[in-house]
């Protein structure tokens, strides 16, 4: 929602609003200089923001047990001052002119062009599918849950999560990941994010420095890592995932891992591999922290069940409904080892009292109901359609270009010919309005990759992706590749 905002269809009931302002009866300063400059210093400070209803100026009196001329003279000074406007019907509002007026405020907002980028194709990681959202499907649950909702739906809940909720997670993850594990193992968490902040916490707490990650891999949650208090420590990877037999050589105890679905470029770790990566967590004692945010959207018929599944008693497992319905659910959960449960719960009840048990409700119903199932199925079909229309534009207008690895995911791996400038690329797509990024800006040490291009196509459709590969087809060119 932009700024700034207008609930109209709320906009009736302004009589019984509030505010907080009060009055100094004791003061010399007449009662209604009082009102005006305590309203003009919350608007010039950025207290009270544009487009904010305040209460109706019978109301307002009452609440201060002034006479209402008192405020209907403040509120009349105000509007001519150009801090509130009074529209029949709908009140008093803070003014829009308030804004560049009191200066401050418009600093509490400053100008974000990552969110409204000028270009016409946005291909960067980072977004979901959001626009096919199943509103009706998620309004029908949320609405069965709070209506059906007693005493105890109402109430705190465990801060590990609603106990349906991780009983049903459990059947689901078991059901479609081979995810082994047990209700009280589970935890639902604000997204991935807060898992991973839990588990770096943990591990802190249990000695460790550092944590291994992916290389290439999200720079994000290398930050998010080292804000943890520990040190990412990149691990590269190749066509069959993740180099265990580089893993072995450093010194770390713990490592995070996309095994289903490399993150960014899509490969899958081989069944040799996670075979010795569970050895190898056995042997230093340590912890697989197996993220599994986009499984849903692998095609392949030989997909592996998750990595937890080999060992649920070293794989802590990792999703969420992100990629698969929208990331302002902040709906995560977490499948760990029941000693490790342990120690995640105690930090957790340390951070805050669980996620909301309303939507971890709704949530449940929406799998419970095979809703999830079908969403999924929907969106893998178009995301396979979409994947066809990348690799079938970058052989087209891409030659020396090529696609690597399988057949899923929301992004696709573009490998370049060696000798193209990446960056160069990536500015000339810019200029022809095309957001995306080349391989560089998910590298962490390993700067051994030929250049590369990360194509996700989580927001534009089939025919957006052609006209914007297209595009970059033209600047591909132009560098002469
Ligand atoms: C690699 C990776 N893991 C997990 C997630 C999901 O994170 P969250 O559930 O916190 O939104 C994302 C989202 O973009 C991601 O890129």
């Amino acid at each position: 929602m932009r700024w700034p905002y207008h609930f109209d269809c709320l906009g009736g009931d302004h009589l019984s609003r509030q505010l907080a302002l009060t009055v100094d009866r004791e003061s010399r300063i007449p009662l209604a200089v009082q009102v005006r400059n305590s309203l003009r210093g919350l608007v010039e400070n950025g207290t009270l923001w544009p487009g904010v209803r305040i209460p109706s100026s019978r109301q307002l009196a009452l609440d201060l047990g002034v006479s209402r001329s008192v405020v209907v003279e403040a509120y009349e000074q105000l509007s001519a001052e150009g801090y509130v406007e009074t529209r029949r019907g709908s009140g008093t509002t803070i003014s829009a002119r308030a804004q560049s007026d009191g200066g401050a405020v418009s600093m509490l907002v400053p100008p974000d062009p990552e969110l409204a980028p000028d270009a016409m194709w946005d291909l960067r990681t980072g977004t979901s599918n959001v626009v096919d959202f199943p509103r009706q499907e998620w309004i029908r649950c949320v609405s069965a849950v709070v209506t059906d909702a007693g005493r105890q739906e109402l109430s705190y809940s465990a801060p590990a999560g609603v106990p349906l909720t991780r009983r049903v997670l459990v059947g689901y993850l078991g059901r479609v990941r081979g995810v082994r594990s047990r209700p009280e193992d589970l935890m639902v968490t604000a997204g991935f994010a807060q898992g991973l902040a839990l588990i770096c916490k943990v591990l802190v707490d249990r000695g460790h420095t550092t944590l291994g990650v992916e290389d290439p891999g999200h720079p994000g949650e290398r930050e998010f890592i080292t804000s943890s208090g520990l040190r990412p420590v990149g691990i590269p990877v190749d066509e069959d995932g993740l180099r265990v037999d580089l893993l072995e050589e450093s010194d770390v105890r713990a490592v995070l891992i996309t095994p289903a679905n490399q993150f960014p470029t899509g490969v899958r770790l081989s069944q040799a591999r996670r075979e010795r990566l569970i050895a190898w967590a056995r042997e230093v004692d340590g912890y697989v922290l197996e993220d599994d945010f986009d499984s849903a959207f692998v095609q392949r018929g030989d997909q592996l069940p998750a990595l937890q599944s080999l060992a649920p008693d070293r794989v802590v497992y990792a999703g969420s409904a992100s990629k698969t319905l929208a990331p302002a659910l902040r709906l995560g959960w977490l499948a760990a080892p029941s000693e490790l449960m342990a120690s995640i719960e105690h930090v957790r009840a340390g951070w805050d009292i669980g996620c909301s048990g309303l939507e971890q409700l709704a949530f449940a119903r929406f799998i419970d109901t095979g809703a999830l199932d079908r969403h999924q199925r929907k969106l893998r079909a178009e995301f396979h359609r979409r994947r066809q229309v990348v690799h079938e534009q970058t052989e087209a207008w891409l030659p020396g270009a090529h696609l690597i690895s399988g057949d899923g995911g929301l992004q696709a791996f573009v490998q370049l010919p060696p000798h193209l400038d990446e960056a160069a690329l990536v500015r000339a797509a810019r200029s022809r309005s095309v957001l995306v990024r080349g391989g560089r800006f998910y590298t962490f040490t390993d700067t051994s990759r030929p250049p590369a291009l990360v194509i996700s196509y989580a927001t534009v459709n089939c025919a957006g992706l052609a006209k914007s590969l297209t595009a970059i087809g033209s600047a591909y060119r132009q560098l002469g590749a």
